[in-house]
């Protein structure tokens, strides 16, 4: 099939890509010319395991390109993905003005009917408000446009591998033909007739996705619900954590034991310094303000969300328990990213550590394999080093802020040779504490004091 993809931030791109991937002509359009402009030189403004080889073979297969033209790309096919941004106004409420200009673009530059998609994570409703836009806005009243809601469930570091073994793909429709074509879209994912770029070829054997069909309020909700009760269980691992400090008991433990029960499971446990990125926190406001807005009482997102916020002020009494006076030392930060796997550092609780040890006076000396660029446009004052050995130089104390793979791994023998003073403070619950202290380190972490 033609697919057009308008917006190419995270969604857009992994969106885009891995449609051509499975076999249809997508094009790409967004707002930002500099980014088209990138891309078309083959260049790759996101960090995303696999994407940038999915649009190299794409592009080369010719199934994929990139224009700064929004009339062009709509006029090209007859299916919309709208993969724009909707970030959050000061009370909580996304901002939609993006999807409502799409819109607009949608409906004057069209010339044939239209299947417009929304991926972009939206509020209950936006469906129906899109296809009244899309309506008013258009001159020529002999032009249909369906409407279809297809949230994502993609997460940032693994998406390509959940964009080609989802659990489940929700298409939230007002007509069966639009279920149709949905599903014509998701075939090569539903029959697995693609070459999977994760395991090239070789896919473990799972469960198929289940493809549901819901109206388009229920698809949009189903997205904020589903964000945001994993938030809540990030939260509620968070203050059993706390609890666990007070009475003395080992969180680890405590949650391990949990997520056996299959009722529970056992992600989304892991306590620490709480959820960051562009989309827990967003959509946990958005759906605390839909339900405000429609009456309904949803405290329990507020607290989940008042929860997350003290998990900073906690790791940073932690930090100024150990060091007494912060002013003037010398700290080694491991971690920028809001997640391993990724670049991306918007709403990283790191970088609120980062900012609130620079306003306390410390040193900062910070490590991250993949989200220095993107830090060091926010704090420049800040040292960067992609060995993290050598932030931990001289270092009086490491304060670990992201569960990359290669922390996890670090040699604390090798590392307290280096520092200054072996103080380890561990806001993602990474090292055995036991063998910490083993190695002759003070070391503080979540829920296992
Ligand atoms: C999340 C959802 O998991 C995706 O299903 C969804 O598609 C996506 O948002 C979206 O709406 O676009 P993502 O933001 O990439 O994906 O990140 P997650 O892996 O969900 O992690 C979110 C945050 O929670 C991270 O800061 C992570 O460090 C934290 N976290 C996660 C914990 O603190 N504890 C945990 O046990 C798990």
């Amino acid at each position: 099939m033609r697919i057009t993809v308008i917006g190419c931030g995270y969604v857009g791109l992994v969106t885009g890509a891995c449609l051509a991937e499975a076999g249809h002509h997508v094009v790409c359009t967004d707002i930002d010319g500099e980014r088209i402009a990138q891309l078309q030189a083959g260049g790759m403004p996101i960090f995303e395991l696999h994407l940038e080889e999915i649009l190299a073979s794409t592009r080369k297969a010719g199934r994929i390109s990139f224009t700064p033209d929004a009339g062009e790309a709509i006029r090209r096919s007859e299916t919309i993905f709208i993969c724009v941004g909707t970030p959050p106004r000061e009370s909580g409420e996304a901002d939609l003005s993006a999807i409502d200009h799409v819109a607009r673009q949608i409906a004057t530059e069209a010339r044939s009917p239209k299947l417009v998609i929304e991926k972009s994570t939206v509020p209950a409703r936006t469906g129906i408000e899109l296809r009244r836009a899309l309506t008013a806005y258009t001159r020529n009243a002999d032009l249909s446009f369906r409407v279809a809601s297809n949230p994502e469930f993609l997460r940032e570091g693994t998406a390509v591998e959940d964009f080609f073994h989802p659990d489940r793909i929700v298409v939230g429709v007002e007509e069966d033909s639009a279920a149709a074509e949905m599903r014509e879209i998701y075939r090569p994912i539903l029959e697995h007739r693609f070459h999977c770029p994760v395991h090239n070829g070789l896919c473990p054997p799972g469960k198929d996705a289940e493809f549901l069909v819901t109206t388009i309020n229920s698809a949009e909700l189903i997205k904020h619900a589903s964000n945001s009760f994993l938030a809540l269980k990030i939260s509620y691992a968070n203050v059993i954590a706390d609890l666990c400090e007070k009475i003395g008991a080992d969180v680890e433990q405590v949650t391990h034991a949990m997520g056996l029960d299959p009722r529970i499971g056992r992600q989304f446990l892991q306590a620490g310094l709480g959820f960051g990125g562009f989309c827990f926190p967003k959509d946990l406001q958005a759906f605390v303000y839909l339900a405000a807005a429609v009456g309904v009482d949803f405290d329990i997102l507020k607290a989940a969300e008042r929860v997350n916020k003290q998990r900073i002020d906690k790791f940073l009494e932690k930090v100024r328990k150990a060091l007494w006076v912060v002013k003037g030392k010398r700290l080694a930060v491991l971690g920028l990213a809001f997640k391993a796997n990724t670049d991306d550092t918007r709403f990283a609780p790191a970088l609120e550590v980062v900012k609130r040890l620079i306003d306390e006076g410390a040193h900062v000396h910070a490590s991250d394999p993949e989200a220095i660029l993107k830090a060091k446009a926010v704090f420049p004052q800040v040292h960067y080093y992609e060995d993290p050995y050598e932030a931990l130089r001289e270092a009086d104390a490491a304060l670990v802020c992201t569960e990359w793979e290669c922390f996890r791994k670090l040699d604390w023998e090798r590392a307290g040779k280096l520092m200054a003073r072996k103080l380890v403070i561990d806001g993602r619950n990474l090292y055995s504490p036991q063998r910490m202290r083993e190695l002759g380190f003070e070391y503080h972490s979540f829920g296992r004091e």
